[in-house]
């Protein structure tokens, strides 16, 4: 038994010529678009002032290490201004540094200057000089904390400014205030005064957004028009009822969520608060088959160093450690956590993603879909369009006359949203905008072989409908596969266990690699053996380049694949690849195969056909 992770090198090159920056929500499409392209984030918190400078580009390394594209970070105002009209930007405390070294190492940014930050920092960020007028209140449109908000922000953000994504810079988003929908003042004038203070430094273009729990309760004071409203929550809930929560505020548009917590703050002389790896990489698959942006609060949490906690009320002190248990120590030090957010994040890498890298040939365009032959093709095609209507409610796509040969792998922006199956499922319901990429991976399983039907074509023999419409503008990639395979295209690393998610009901099409040792010099190794796919449910399997067949053990009855030993290396380690096409059992458990001595021909079948009579003729064939 060894274990198989998803291919770590299909990444999908994308160049874009001569058109400026620019980064957008796109409310028609529910996405971000960054140069036009949708663009979603991964992103993980790192606070610079809970880390020493020489440490940042580590930390940073790591982090990108684990798949994220983006990190969050929040500025720490009495970190700043200690003493009123007196800046400190150097050191430790050298954000512009911070910014260009994330920028480096090829992460974009999502800023959280404040004012009011929370972080479990001392008096959630704001100056505690504020206090030496008895009569301020914070976070309120109060004229004096209005004006020490103007002067504080005014250094502040044109500094930032060139850091912004539409400069050049790495800053994709920045959040105005912090849960504010937490806070009891509710002064919606307030938050317009930010708004406009934001807007006058940063430009009319930035993204600019807010982060409330995701409840309408806390929504209803914190979310703003002009502010892009996104919520936070922690693993272990229902994520489709918490992206509810950020509709109420927000009906289109990218969802969002600011603060996926990754583990919790500590108080002195409460136990260290532990979240398990398990909830933590299940919620996180869901967020992510959904779509979905997130960040992951905390990804390495660091230090209160000096007298920098916070505290909670009714009064409980934070204490020094902001560890947090995240999937980075205190320490920069990587734990298991770490490495099952890796295996979530990798398992993105399907075969939309890989068109490039697989369609030697590049793609062809054709207003109605060309058949297998006609592309050149034997076993697999791409076939990419668009939604050209809106379906918020359910709608049938469908292939009227059964003329999907033989199977078809549906997706919908990235996520699945069923299979049809010739003879079997002519249509599946799909939701999308107009504009939405489809996405329909044509599987080829067989000709027919015999009888009048023997000219068997294959692919989509004529265009699928959405409703009555039929879809037009097509581009199609001839996926090579076996050549992309054999030539090492698809990754060849070895994958430690992760007591991650639960599975979604399917997942793109995607590969997954792994490797194994046969020793030399033992006598009769290597031998004839089978290869077994447990909690696999249908797709192929190559050793070595060797393409061993098909799977599909969910069908039933074939359950083993014969391995012949002349495929087998005691020279070199044996490399296993796999492409799943309904849904891995890498996000339920260990991702294995297993070898086994003896077939099993004979397993359990799963179909609404009738048993045959006792007897096979050749009629049974007609
Ligand atoms: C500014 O902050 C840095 C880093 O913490 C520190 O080394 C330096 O002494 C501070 N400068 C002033 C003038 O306080
Ligand atoms: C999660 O919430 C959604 C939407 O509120 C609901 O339809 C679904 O049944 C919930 N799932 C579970 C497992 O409770
Ligand atoms: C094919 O269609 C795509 C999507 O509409 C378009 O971006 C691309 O330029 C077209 N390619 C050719 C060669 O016409
Ligand atoms: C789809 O809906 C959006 C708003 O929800 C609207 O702006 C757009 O025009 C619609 N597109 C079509 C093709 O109906
Ligand atoms: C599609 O959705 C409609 C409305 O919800 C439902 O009546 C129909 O049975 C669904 N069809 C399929 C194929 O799931
Ligand atoms: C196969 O050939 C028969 C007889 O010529 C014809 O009626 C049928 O349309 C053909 N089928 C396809 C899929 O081309
Ligand atoms: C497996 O892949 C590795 C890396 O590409 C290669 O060095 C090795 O020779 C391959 N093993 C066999 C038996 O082909």
């Amino acid at each position: 038994m060894f274990l198989l992770r998803a291919g770590t090198t299909l990444l999908l090159l994308l160049v874009f010529l001569g058109s400026p920056r620019s980064f957008s929500v796109d409310y028609q499409h529910d996405c971000f678009r960054k140069d036009g392209e949708r663009f979603r984030y991964i992103s993980g918190s790192i606070h610079y002032n809970r880390i020493p400078r020489v440490y940042w580009k580590d930390r940073l390394l790591k982090m990108y290490m684990a798949g994220l594209n983006a990190i969050q970070t929040y500025i720490p105002w009495n970190y700043h201004e200690m003493y009123p009209g007196q800046y400190n930007f150097s050191g430790d405390r050298d954000v512009e540094y911070f910014l260009k070294l994330a920028q480096d190492i090829g992460f974009l940014v999502i800023l959280r200057p404040g004012p009011y930050i929370c972080a479990e920092w001392d008096m959630g960020g704001l100056p505690a000089w504020l206090l030496k007028n008895k009569n301020i209140v914070l976070r309120s449109s109060d004229p004096d904390y209005i004006t020490a908000v103007d002067k504080w922000m005014g250094k502040l953000l044109p500094m930032i400014k060139p850091y912004l994504y539409q400069n050049c810079g790495p800053i994709i988003t920045v959040q105005v205030e912090n849960e504010y929908g937490s806070y009891f003042a509710c002064d919606y004038n307030y938050l317009r005064h930010l708004t406009k203070l934001f807007r006058s430094h940063l430009g009319e273009e930035v993204v600019l957004f807010t982060t409330d729990g995701a409840s309408p309760g806390y929504l209803k004071c914190g979310a703003l028009q002009d502010l892009y409203a996104t919520v936070d929550f922690g693993p272990g809930g229902n994520v489709t009822a918490a992206f509810e929560a950020q509709r109420y505020a927000e009906p289109r548009g990218p969802l969002v969520n600011s603060e996926f917590y990754t583990g919790w703050l500590d108080n002195w002389g409460s136990p260290h608060a532990e979240v398990p790896t398990a909830v933590v990489a299940k919620s996180l698959n869901e967020i992510l088959a959904m779509g979905a942006n997130v960040n992951m609060y905390m990804f390495i949490g660091g230090t209160n160093f000096g007298y920098w906690n916070g505290a909670n009320a009714p009064y409980k002190p934070q204490p020094t450690s902001y560890d947090y248990d995240a999937p980075l120590t205190e320490a920069g030090d990587l734990t298991k956590k770490y490495f099952a957010i890796q295996e979530v994040i990798k398992e993105l890498l399907t075969i939309s993603d890989a068109l490039d890298k697989l369609s030697f040939s590049g793609p062809v365009n054709s207003t109605n879909p060309l058949t297998f032959i006609e592309l050149n093709q034997v076993s697999l095609d791409g076939f990419l369009t668009t939604l050209p209507v809106n379906c918020t409610k359910p709608t049938p796509l469908s292939s009227p006359l059964n003329e999907v040969h033989d199977r078809a792998y549906v997706s919908v922006d990235g996520v699945s949203a069923g299979i049809l199956e010739r003879s079997k499922v002519i249509a599946i319901n799909v939701t999308g905008n107009a504009g939405s990429q489809l996405d329909v991976l044509v599987e080829n399983m067989g000709r027919i072989n015999y009888g009048k039907d023997i000219n068997d074509s294959k692919g989509l023999l004529s265009t699928l409908y959405l409703g009555t419409l039929p879809l037009t503008g097509w581009t199609m990639y001839s996926l090579s596969i076996d050549e992309a395979v054999s030539q090492g295209l698809l990754g060849d690393k070895e994958a430690t266990p992760t007591d991650a998610p639960q599975p979604v009901a399917l997942s793109p099409p995607t590969f997954y690699s792994g490797s194994f040792i046969i020793p030399d010099g033992i006598p009769d190794l290597p031998q004839d053996t089978y290869i077994k796919l447990p909690k696999w449910r249908k797709g192929q399997v190559w050793i070595n380049g060797f393409n061993l067949g098909r799977y599909w053990p969910s069908r039933g009855p074939q359950v083993t694949l014969f391995v012949p030993a002349n495929i087998l290396s005691t020279a070199a380690p044996n490399n296993v690849t796999v492409l799943e096409l309904e849904k891995a059992p890498c996000s339920a458990g260990p991702c294995t195969v297993e070898f086994t001595a003896d077939p099993i021909l004979n397993g359990p079948v799963y179909s609404d056909h009738k048993q045959r009579r006792r007897l096979f003729s050749k009629e049974d064939l007609l």
